[in-house]
C-alpha cells in the first residue's frame, strides 16, 4: 500500500491545499494510506479533525511524512527545501511550471523523482476532469470581477430609483478563454454591460451566448495555434489589435484582462497611453500579472493607481477563494489518481506511458526528464554562455 502525503503549502500567499476530506475518503477507498500535515487545510477552512474523520493520518512532523511518502500532492511547485525532503524515487503531483523554472526541474530529476505537472495535463476532452488549469482559471475569472467591482467607485447594475436612474457599469473582458468566459458570466450576473475580445475567432459565439458583445479583432490578427491556444501576434498585428480595442477601453469602467499565450510573455493589450485616456475612477484587474501583465502599468502583486485608474496586479486569484479552489483542484488530483490506479493493483500508482494523459503530464519519470520543452530549458541552463 502506497502512502500519499499532503503537506501544508509554504508559499506565504498560498491558501489552497491539494486534498479535501472528500478526496481523502476516495483515496482511502482506492487503497492508499493518506497522511495530511497538521494545519494543511486551515487556510481553506478545513479543520484537521475533518481530514482525520475522512481517514487521514495527521502528521505533526512534516519532515518525517515527506521522507515516508510514496506520492506527494501539492498545489505550488516545491521549494528547494521540499525537493530535498522528497524521498528518492517518490512521485510528486503538483503545478511545477518546469519550462519557466528549469533549475527546479533539474533538481527534481537529480532526486530521481517522478513528477506529474498539473499544467502539462493535455487539454483533451477525456482529461477535462483532470484539468487544473481550467478549474483554477474558472474561479480566478469569477473573483477578478468581484475584486474589480469592489475597487470601483460605482455600482455594476442599472438602478431605477426615485432619485433617478443609475447607468450600468461598462465592463470589457480581454481574452475569453476559461477565466475570461467566467468573468463575462459574472459581470453579466452583476448587471453590467459587457464586451469581450479575443484573437481566436471560435470565441465569438461563446462570448455572444453569454450575452456579451464581441469586439472583433482585426481580420489579420485572428490567430489560433495548436491545442486551441492563441498564437503570439506580430508587433504589427498587436498594434492593430490595440487600436481596435482602444475606444472600448476608454469607455469602460472595469477592464479584466486574462490574455495569455502559452510559453510567452503576456501580450500587451493596454498600453500606458490608454490607461491615461481611461475614465478617472475606472479599474483594471490584470489576471495576466504573473506573466508580465496585459497592461503596461501593472505592478505584479500590487494594487496601484495610475492616472486616476486603479490597477490590480493579482498574482494568485484562486487563492482568494481557497475553499472552492482547493475542492476542485483536489478533485482534479483525485481523478488523475483514479486513472493511474489499476483495479488489480489497488493502493498503488501504475505508470502507463501509453496513456496519452500520463505521457503528456509525467514530465519526469524516475529522474529522466521526458518533457521536451523542459529538457530544452534545462539544456539552455547548462549551456556555457556564448562569447
Ligand atoms: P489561456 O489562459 O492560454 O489564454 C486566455 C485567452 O487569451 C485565450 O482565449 C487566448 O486566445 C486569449 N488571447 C491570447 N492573446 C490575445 C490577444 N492578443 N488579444 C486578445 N486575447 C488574446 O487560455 P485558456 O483559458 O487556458 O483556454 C485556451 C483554449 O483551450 C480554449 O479554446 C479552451 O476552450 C481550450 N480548452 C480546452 C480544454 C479541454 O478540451 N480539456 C480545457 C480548457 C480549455
Amino acid at each position: 500500500m502506497s502512502t500519499i502525503f499532503v503537506p501544508r503549502e509554504v508559499a506565504p500567499d498560498e491558501t489552497r491545499v491539494a486534498a479535501t476530506p472528500e478526496t481523502v475518503k476516495r483515496l482511502v477507498k482506492l487503497g492508499y494510506a493518506v497522511t495530511v500535515e497538521a494545519g494543511a487545510g486551515a487556510r481553506s477552512a478545513i479543520p484537521d479533525a475533518e481530514f482525520a474523520q475522512a481517514g487521514a493520518t495527521l502528521a505533526a512532523d512534516g519532515a518525517e511524512a515527506w521522507a515516508k511518502a510514496d506520492v506527494v500532492l501539492k498545489v505550488q511547485p516545491p521549494t528547494d527545501d521540499e525537493v530535498d525532503r522528497l524521498r528518492e524515487g517518490a512521485m510528486l503531483m503538483s503545478f511545477v511550471w518546469s519550462v519557466q523554472t528549469p533549475a527546479l526541474a533539474r533538481r527534481l530529476a537529480a532526486r530521481k523523482a517522478s513528477v506529474v505537472a498539473m499544467e502539462a495535463i493535455p487539454r483533451i476532452s477525456r482529461a477535462q476532469k483532470l484539468d487544473a488549469l481550467s478549474s483554477q482559471a474558472n474561479l480566478a475569472g469569477y473573483k477578478a470581477v468581484l475584486l474589480g467591482a469592489n475597487a470601483l467607485k460605482r455600482i455594476m447594475p442599472m438602478l431605477v430609483t426615485a432619485a433617478g436612474t443609475i447607468k450600468p457599469a461598462r465592463v470589457v473582458i480581454m481574452g475569453a478563454g476559461v477565466a475570461g468566459l467566467q468573468a463575462i458570466a459574472t459581470a453579466k450576473r452583476l448587471g453590467a454591460i459587457v464586451e469581450a475580445t479575443d484573437v481566436r475567432p471560435a470565441v465569438k459565439e461563446q462570448v455572444e451566448s453569454l450575452g456579451a458583445k464581441f469586439i472583433e479583432p482585426p481580420q489579420d490578427a485572428k490567430s489560433e495555434g495548436s491545442g486551441g491556444y492563441a498564437k503570439e501576434l506580430t508587433p504589427e498585428q498587436l498594434a492593430r489589435q490595440q487600436q481596435v480595442v482602444r475606444e472600448h477601453l476608454v469607455a469602460a469602467d472595469l477592464v479584466v484582462t486574462t490574455a495569455l499565450v502559452p510559453g510567452r510573455k503576456a501580450p500587451l493589450l493596454v498600453p500606458a497611453d490608454v490607461v491615461e485616456a481611461m475614465k478617472p475612477g475606472s479599474v483594471i484587474v490584470d489576471l495576466a500579472a504573473s506573466q508580465g501583465g496585459n497592461c503596461a502599468l501593472t505592478e505584479p502583486g500590487k494594487t496601484v493607481e495610475k492616472h486616476g485608474v486603479t490597477i490590480l496586479g493579482e498574482l494568485n486569484a484562486p487563492a482568494l477563494v481557497p475553499t472552492d479552489a482547493s475542492a476542485v483542484y483536489a478533485r482534479n488530483l483525485l481523478a488523475l489518481l483514479q486513472d493511474m490506479t489499476k483495479k488489480d493493483a489497488p493502493g498503488q500508482v501504475t505508470v502507463d506511458l501509453k496513456d496519452e494523459v500520463v505521457d503528456g503530464a509525467l514530465i519526469i519519470h524516475q529522474g529522466e526528464v521526458r518533457h521536451a520543452p523542459t529538457r530544452e530549458a534545462i539544456e539552455k541552463l547548462a549551456a556555457p554562455v556564448a562569447g
